[in-house]
Protein backbone atom coordinates (compact mmCIF):
# COMPACT_ATOMS: atom_id res chain seq x y z
CA UNK A 1 0.00 0.00 0.00
CA UNK A 2 1.22 3.28 -0.82
CA UNK A 3 -0.78 5.99 1.21
CA UNK A 4 -0.53 9.18 -0.05
CA UNK A 5 -3.31 10.31 1.57
CA UNK A 6 -1.76 12.52 4.47
CA UNK A 7 1.20 12.70 6.35
CA UNK A 8 -0.87 11.98 9.95
CA UNK A 9 -0.94 8.28 8.30
CA UNK A 10 2.75 8.09 9.99
CA UNK A 11 3.59 5.43 12.32
CA UNK A 12 6.26 5.41 15.26
CA UNK A 13 9.06 3.95 14.47
CA UNK A 14 10.68 1.43 16.85
CA UNK A 15 13.00 3.80 18.48
CA UNK A 16 10.49 6.03 19.04
CA UNK A 17 8.14 3.41 20.83
CA UNK A 18 11.04 2.37 23.17
CA UNK A 19 11.33 5.76 23.71
CA UNK A 20 7.68 6.24 24.67
CA UNK A 21 7.63 3.32 26.84
CA UNK A 22 10.38 3.92 29.08
CA UNK A 23 9.63 7.34 29.63
CA UNK A 24 9.10 8.55 33.03
CA UNK A 25 5.39 9.52 33.85
CA UNK A 26 3.12 11.41 36.46
CA UNK A 27 -0.53 12.72 36.71
CA UNK A 28 -0.18 15.96 34.46
CA UNK A 29 -3.89 17.60 36.31
CA UNK A 30 -1.22 18.22 39.14
CA UNK A 31 1.70 19.24 36.37
CA UNK A 32 3.69 16.06 38.10
CA UNK A 33 4.13 14.63 34.21
CA UNK A 34 7.99 14.62 33.93
CA UNK A 35 7.73 14.18 30.19
CA UNK A 36 5.26 16.31 29.58
CA UNK A 37 6.84 19.12 30.99
CA UNK A 38 10.04 18.57 29.14
CA UNK A 39 7.82 18.76 26.14
CA UNK A 40 6.25 21.84 26.91
CA UNK A 41 9.68 23.37 28.49
CA UNK A 42 11.39 22.44 25.22
CA UNK A 43 8.66 23.91 23.63
CA UNK A 44 8.83 27.39 25.11
CA UNK A 45 12.00 27.86 24.27
CA UNK A 46 12.44 26.78 20.73
CA UNK A 47 9.40 28.94 19.73
CA UNK A 48 10.25 31.98 22.46
CA UNK A 49 6.81 31.92 24.15
CA UNK A 50 5.88 32.68 27.53
CA UNK A 51 3.65 29.58 27.82
CA UNK A 52 3.40 25.72 26.01
CA UNK A 53 0.27 23.58 26.49
CA UNK A 54 0.26 19.89 25.20
CA UNK A 55 -3.06 18.78 23.51
CA UNK A 56 -4.58 15.99 22.27
CA UNK A 57 -4.79 17.09 18.28
CA UNK A 58 -4.11 20.15 15.99
CA UNK A 59 -7.90 20.94 15.90
CA UNK A 60 -7.87 20.67 19.90
CA UNK A 61 -4.94 23.49 19.65
CA UNK A 62 -6.89 25.70 17.17
CA UNK A 63 -10.26 24.98 19.54
CA UNK A 64 -8.44 26.66 22.19
CA UNK A 65 -6.77 29.54 20.49
CA UNK A 66 -9.89 30.90 19.32
CA UNK A 67 -11.85 29.75 22.73
CA UNK A 68 -9.28 31.70 24.80
CA UNK A 69 -9.00 35.01 22.05
CA UNK A 70 -12.76 35.59 21.47
CA UNK A 71 -15.98 35.69 23.21
CA UNK A 72 -19.41 33.73 21.50
CA UNK A 73 -20.24 36.23 18.98
CA UNK A 74 -16.91 37.84 18.24
CA UNK A 75 -16.05 37.74 14.72
CA UNK A 76 -12.50 35.65 13.23
CA UNK A 77 -11.08 36.84 9.86
CA UNK A 78 -9.28 33.57 8.25
CA UNK A 79 -9.24 32.47 4.44
CA UNK A 80 -11.74 30.25 3.20
CA UNK A 81 -9.33 27.55 2.48
CA UNK A 82 -7.55 27.10 5.69
CA UNK A 83 -8.32 23.95 8.11
CA UNK A 84 -9.95 26.29 10.47
CA UNK A 85 -12.93 27.10 8.52
CA UNK A 86 -12.77 24.39 5.39
CA UNK A 87 -12.81 21.37 8.08
CA UNK A 88 -13.14 22.94 11.36
CA UNK A 89 -16.25 26.04 11.05
CA UNK A 90 -18.95 23.81 12.27
CA UNK A 91 -17.43 22.90 15.69
CA UNK A 92 -16.08 26.52 16.41
CA UNK A 93 -19.65 27.89 15.92
CA UNK A 94 -20.84 25.32 18.08
CA UNK A 95 -17.67 25.11 20.92
CA UNK A 96 -16.27 28.66 20.71
CA UNK A 97 -19.71 30.32 19.45
CA UNK A 98 -17.76 32.69 16.96
CA UNK A 99 -19.15 33.81 13.50
CA UNK A 100 -16.59 33.22 10.97
CA UNK A 101 -15.55 35.62 8.23
CA UNK A 102 -13.84 33.79 5.57
CA UNK A 103 -11.88 35.64 2.86
CA UNK A 104 -11.52 34.39 -0.78
CA UNK A 105 -8.15 34.91 -1.85
CA UNK A 106 -6.73 34.33 -5.36
CA UNK A 107 -3.66 32.59 -3.67
CA UNK A 108 -4.39 31.87 -0.38
CA UNK A 109 -2.21 34.16 1.30
CA UNK A 110 -4.50 36.48 3.82
CA UNK A 111 -3.03 39.56 3.08
CA UNK A 112 -3.53 43.35 5.23
CA UNK A 113 -5.94 44.23 2.44
CA UNK A 114 -8.12 41.41 3.08
CA UNK A 115 -8.52 41.66 6.69
CA UNK A 116 -9.01 45.75 6.33
CA UNK A 117 -11.47 44.42 3.73
CA UNK A 118 -13.23 42.37 6.13
CA UNK A 119 -13.54 44.69 8.97
CA UNK A 120 -14.07 47.82 7.02
CA UNK A 121 -16.83 46.58 4.67
CA UNK A 122 -19.13 47.86 7.24
CA UNK A 123 -20.04 49.71 10.05
CA UNK A 124 -19.62 47.88 13.42
CA UNK A 125 -22.34 49.06 14.88
CA UNK A 126 -22.02 47.81 19.09
CA UNK A 127 -24.46 45.01 18.51
CA UNK A 128 -22.83 43.64 14.90
CA UNK A 129 -20.16 40.84 15.56
CA UNK A 130 -17.01 42.32 16.57
CA UNK A 131 -13.66 41.31 14.84
CA UNK A 132 -11.47 40.00 17.34
CA UNK A 133 -9.10 37.33 16.08
CA UNK A 134 -7.26 36.89 12.63
CA UNK A 135 -6.17 32.91 11.45
CA UNK A 136 -3.44 32.02 9.72
CA UNK A 137 -1.96 28.82 8.51
CA UNK A 138 1.73 27.94 7.44
CA UNK A 139 2.12 25.72 5.35
CA UNK A 140 -1.16 26.20 3.70
CA UNK A 141 -2.81 22.78 3.56
CA UNK A 142 -5.49 23.74 0.80
CA UNK A 143 -2.57 25.27 -1.38
CA UNK A 144 -0.24 22.48 -1.90
CA UNK A 145 1.68 22.92 0.92
CA UNK A 146 2.13 26.68 0.26
CA UNK A 147 4.27 28.59 2.62
CA UNK A 148 2.45 31.62 3.99
CA UNK A 149 5.45 34.51 3.30
CA UNK A 150 6.62 35.86 6.30
CA UNK A 151 6.39 39.80 5.49
CA UNK A 152 2.76 39.29 4.83
CA UNK A 153 2.43 37.65 8.55
CA UNK A 154 4.40 40.56 9.74
CA UNK A 155 2.42 43.17 8.36
CA UNK A 156 -0.91 41.47 9.52
CA UNK A 157 0.82 41.36 12.95
CA UNK A 158 1.82 45.41 12.86
CA UNK A 159 -2.05 45.49 11.59
CA UNK A 160 -3.37 43.47 14.10
CA UNK A 161 -1.96 45.29 17.01
CA UNK A 162 -3.54 48.76 15.74
CA UNK A 163 -6.90 47.14 15.21
CA UNK A 164 -6.45 45.59 18.85
CA UNK A 165 -7.23 42.00 17.03
CA UNK A 166 -5.49 38.83 18.31
CA UNK A 167 -3.13 36.88 15.35
CA UNK A 168 -3.33 33.06 15.70
CA UNK A 169 -1.25 30.81 13.91
CA UNK A 170 -2.10 26.83 12.85
CA UNK A 171 1.69 26.22 12.84
CA UNK A 172 0.33 22.17 11.85
CA UNK A 173 3.19 21.99 9.26
CA UNK A 174 4.57 25.27 10.48
CA UNK A 175 8.15 22.76 10.83
CA UNK A 176 7.78 22.11 6.92
CA UNK A 177 8.09 25.40 6.12
CA UNK A 178 10.29 26.31 8.72
CA UNK A 179 13.20 24.20 7.22
CA UNK A 180 13.14 25.62 3.53
CA UNK A 181 12.90 28.90 5.03
CA UNK A 182 15.49 28.75 8.12
CA UNK A 183 13.48 31.38 9.29
CA UNK A 184 13.66 30.63 13.23
CA UNK A 185 10.62 29.24 14.80
CA UNK A 186 10.86 32.26 17.48
CA UNK A 187 11.15 34.56 14.90
CA UNK A 188 7.37 32.92 13.51
CA UNK A 189 6.38 32.92 16.99
CA UNK A 190 6.97 36.43 18.03
CA UNK A 191 4.52 38.03 15.02
CA UNK A 192 1.61 36.01 16.45
CA UNK A 193 -0.25 35.83 19.58
CA UNK A 194 -0.70 32.11 19.78
CA UNK A 195 0.72 29.23 17.61
CA UNK A 196 -0.14 25.77 17.09
CA UNK A 197 2.01 23.07 15.74
CA UNK A 198 1.11 19.33 15.39
CA UNK A 199 3.76 16.48 16.43
CA UNK A 200 1.51 13.60 14.29
CA UNK A 201 2.08 14.60 10.73
CA UNK A 202 5.56 14.89 8.97
CA UNK A 203 7.33 14.51 12.08
CA UNK A 204 6.20 11.10 12.71
CA UNK A 205 4.42 11.02 16.29
CA UNK A 206 1.33 9.47 16.71
CA UNK A 207 0.18 11.89 19.07
CA UNK A 208 -0.13 15.54 19.96
CA UNK A 209 -0.16 19.82 19.20
CA UNK A 210 1.40 22.34 21.05
CA UNK A 211 -0.30 25.53 21.82
CA UNK A 212 1.43 28.73 22.71
CA UNK A 213 1.26 31.93 23.40
CA UNK A 214 1.06 34.14 26.73
CA UNK A 215 1.12 32.98 30.21
CA UNK A 216 -2.38 34.33 31.31
CA UNK A 217 -3.67 33.08 27.87
CA UNK A 218 -2.54 29.60 27.87
CA UNK A 219 -3.25 29.26 31.33
CA UNK A 220 -7.33 29.67 30.25
CA UNK A 221 -6.50 27.44 27.80
CA UNK A 222 -5.98 24.77 30.45
CA UNK A 223 -9.27 25.39 31.39
CA UNK A 224 -10.84 24.56 28.16
CA UNK A 225 -8.85 21.41 27.66
CA UNK A 226 -9.69 20.35 30.61
CA UNK A 227 -13.90 21.22 29.46
CA UNK A 228 -13.46 19.58 26.44
CA UNK A 229 -12.06 16.73 28.04
CA UNK A 230 -8.40 16.86 26.80
CA UNK A 231 -6.77 16.42 30.40
CA UNK A 232 -4.56 13.36 29.91
CA UNK A 233 -3.21 12.17 33.16
CA UNK A 234 -0.44 10.21 32.22
CA UNK A 235 0.59 12.01 28.99
CA UNK A 236 4.11 11.28 29.48
CA UNK A 237 4.47 8.72 27.14
CA UNK A 238 2.51 10.18 24.74
CA UNK A 239 4.69 13.93 24.76
CA UNK A 240 7.78 11.49 24.77
CA UNK A 241 6.84 10.26 21.17
CA UNK A 242 6.51 14.06 20.59
CA UNK A 243 9.87 14.71 21.94
CA UNK A 244 11.49 12.26 19.98
CA UNK A 245 10.02 13.53 16.82
CA UNK A 246 11.02 17.15 17.36
CA UNK A 247 14.69 16.17 18.07
CA UNK A 248 15.08 13.77 15.94
CA UNK A 249 12.94 13.62 12.61
CA UNK A 250 12.59 17.20 12.04
CA UNK A 251 15.72 17.25 8.64
CA UNK A 252 14.07 14.02 7.93
CA UNK A 253 11.15 16.76 6.21
CA UNK A 254 13.57 18.07 3.65
CA UNK A 255 13.58 14.69 2.09
CA UNK A 256 9.63 14.50 1.95
CA UNK A 257 10.09 17.83 0.37
CA UNK A 258 12.50 16.33 -2.70
CA UNK A 259 10.62 14.01 -2.90
CA UNK A 260 7.13 15.80 -3.44
CA UNK A 261 9.08 17.88 -6.22
CA UNK A 262 10.56 14.17 -7.65
CA UNK A 263 6.68 12.97 -7.47
CA UNK A 264 5.33 16.29 -9.36
CA UNK A 265 7.90 16.13 -12.02
CA UNK A 266 7.18 12.80 -13.02
CA UNK A 267 3.28 13.35 -12.97
CA UNK A 268 3.63 16.58 -15.23
CA UNK A 269 4.86 14.23 -17.70
CA UNK A 270 1.45 12.50 -17.72
CA UNK A 271 -0.47 14.14 -20.65
CA UNK A 272 -4.03 12.95 -18.47
CA UNK A 273 -2.64 14.76 -15.45
CA UNK A 274 -3.44 18.54 -14.99
CA UNK A 275 -0.33 20.25 -12.16
CA UNK A 276 1.43 23.51 -11.42
CA UNK A 277 4.73 22.29 -10.54
CA UNK A 278 5.52 26.06 -9.59
CA UNK A 279 3.50 25.18 -6.83
CA UNK A 280 5.49 22.69 -4.67
CA UNK A 281 6.98 24.41 -1.74
CA UNK A 282 6.71 21.26 0.85
CA UNK A 283 5.35 17.92 1.20
CA UNK A 284 2.48 18.54 -0.69
CA UNK A 285 1.21 18.35 -4.61
CA UNK A 286 -2.39 18.74 -5.89
CA UNK A 287 -3.28 17.61 -9.25
CA UNK A 288 -6.53 16.71 -11.32
CA UNK A 289 -7.33 14.97 -14.47
CA UNK A 290 -7.60 16.52 -18.00
CA UNK A 291 -9.93 13.78 -18.78
CA UNK A 292 -13.70 14.30 -18.84
CA UNK A 293 -14.55 11.24 -19.23
CA UNK A 294 -12.99 9.64 -16.53
CA UNK A 295 -14.00 11.28 -12.66
CA UNK A 296 -11.80 11.73 -10.63
CA UNK A 297 -13.80 9.35 -7.94
CA UNK A 298 -13.23 6.51 -10.47
CA UNK A 299 -9.95 7.07 -11.05
CA UNK A 300 -8.88 7.09 -7.14
CA UNK A 301 -11.35 3.82 -6.73
CA UNK A 302 -8.63 2.22 -9.73
CA UNK A 303 -5.65 3.57 -8.32
CA UNK A 304 -6.78 2.30 -4.43
CA UNK A 305 -7.69 -1.13 -6.08
CA UNK A 306 -3.85 -1.25 -7.45
CA UNK A 307 -2.57 -0.26 -3.50
CA UNK A 308 -2.05 3.60 -3.65
CA UNK A 309 -4.26 6.03 -2.08
CA UNK A 310 -4.60 10.09 -2.58
CA UNK A 311 -6.84 12.25 -0.55
CA UNK A 312 -10.27 13.80 -2.31
CA UNK A 313 -9.34 17.25 -1.61
CA UNK A 314 -12.11 19.43 -3.49
CA UNK A 315 -14.51 17.79 -6.13
CA UNK A 316 -12.05 17.27 -8.73
CA UNK A 317 -8.58 17.66 -6.88
CA UNK A 318 -6.72 15.27 -5.30
CA UNK A 319 -3.79 15.27 -2.72
CA UNK A 320 -0.94 13.54 -2.60
CA UNK A 321 1.15 14.26 0.52
CA UNK A 322 4.79 12.96 1.01
CA UNK A 323 6.04 11.16 4.00
CA UNK A 324 8.57 9.78 6.17
CA UNK A 325 7.19 6.10 4.95
CA UNK A 326 7.69 6.89 1.25
CA UNK A 327 10.49 6.22 -0.90
CA UNK A 328 11.49 7.30 -4.12
CA UNK A 329 10.60 3.62 -5.17
CA UNK A 330 7.05 4.33 -4.04
CA UNK A 331 6.59 7.46 -5.88
CA UNK A 332 8.23 5.19 -9.00
CA UNK A 333 5.70 2.78 -8.37
CA UNK A 334 2.82 5.50 -7.55
CA UNK A 335 3.15 6.68 -11.78
CA UNK A 336 3.00 3.39 -12.74
CA UNK A 337 -0.35 2.46 -11.19
CA UNK A 338 -1.60 6.02 -12.29
CA UNK A 339 -0.71 5.41 -15.82
CA UNK A 340 -2.20 1.82 -15.56
CA UNK A 341 -5.44 3.71 -14.33
CA UNK A 342 -5.44 6.20 -17.23
CA UNK A 343 -4.60 3.31 -19.48
CA UNK A 344 -7.33 1.32 -18.68
CA UNK A 345 -9.97 3.90 -18.91
CA UNK A 346 -8.64 4.62 -22.43
CA UNK A 347 -9.29 0.38 -23.37
CA UNK A 348 -12.75 1.30 -22.01
CA UNK A 349 -13.38 4.08 -24.40
CA UNK A 350 -11.98 2.21 -27.33
CA UNK A 351 -14.26 -1.11 -27.06
C1 LIG B 1 -3.55 23.16 8.78
C2 LIG B 1 -4.14 22.15 9.70
N1 LIG B 1 -4.56 22.53 10.90
C3 LIG B 1 -5.09 21.65 11.78
C4 LIG B 1 -5.22 20.32 11.45
C5 LIG B 1 -5.85 19.36 12.44
O1 LIG B 1 -4.91 18.53 13.01
P1 LIG B 1 -5.38 17.19 13.78
O2 LIG B 1 -5.71 16.19 12.72
O3 LIG B 1 -4.19 16.83 14.61
O4 LIG B 1 -6.56 17.56 14.61
C6 LIG B 1 -4.79 19.88 10.21
C7 LIG B 1 -4.91 18.45 9.84
O5 LIG B 1 -4.46 17.99 8.85
C8 LIG B 1 -4.25 20.82 9.30
O6 LIG B 1 -3.86 20.45 8.07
Amino acid sequence: MIDLRSDTVTQPCKDMRTYMANAPVGDDAYEEDKSVNLLQDYCKDLFGKEEALFVTSGMMANRLAFLIQTSPGDEVITEASYHVNFFDSAPMGAFAGVVMNPCRTEDGILRCSDVERAIFSKQRYDYFSQAKLISIENSINGWAGKIFPFEEMRSLYKLSRHQNISLHLDGARLFNSHVITNIPLKTYASNADTVSVCFSKGLGAPYGSMLMGKKELIQRAKKFRLWLGGGVHQAGMLAAGAYYALTHNLDHLKEDHQLAVYFAEKLKDIDEIQLNREEIETNMVQFSLKTPQLKTDVFMEKCSQRGLHFFPWLPNVMRAIVHRHISQENLDEAIEIIKLALLENQHRKVV
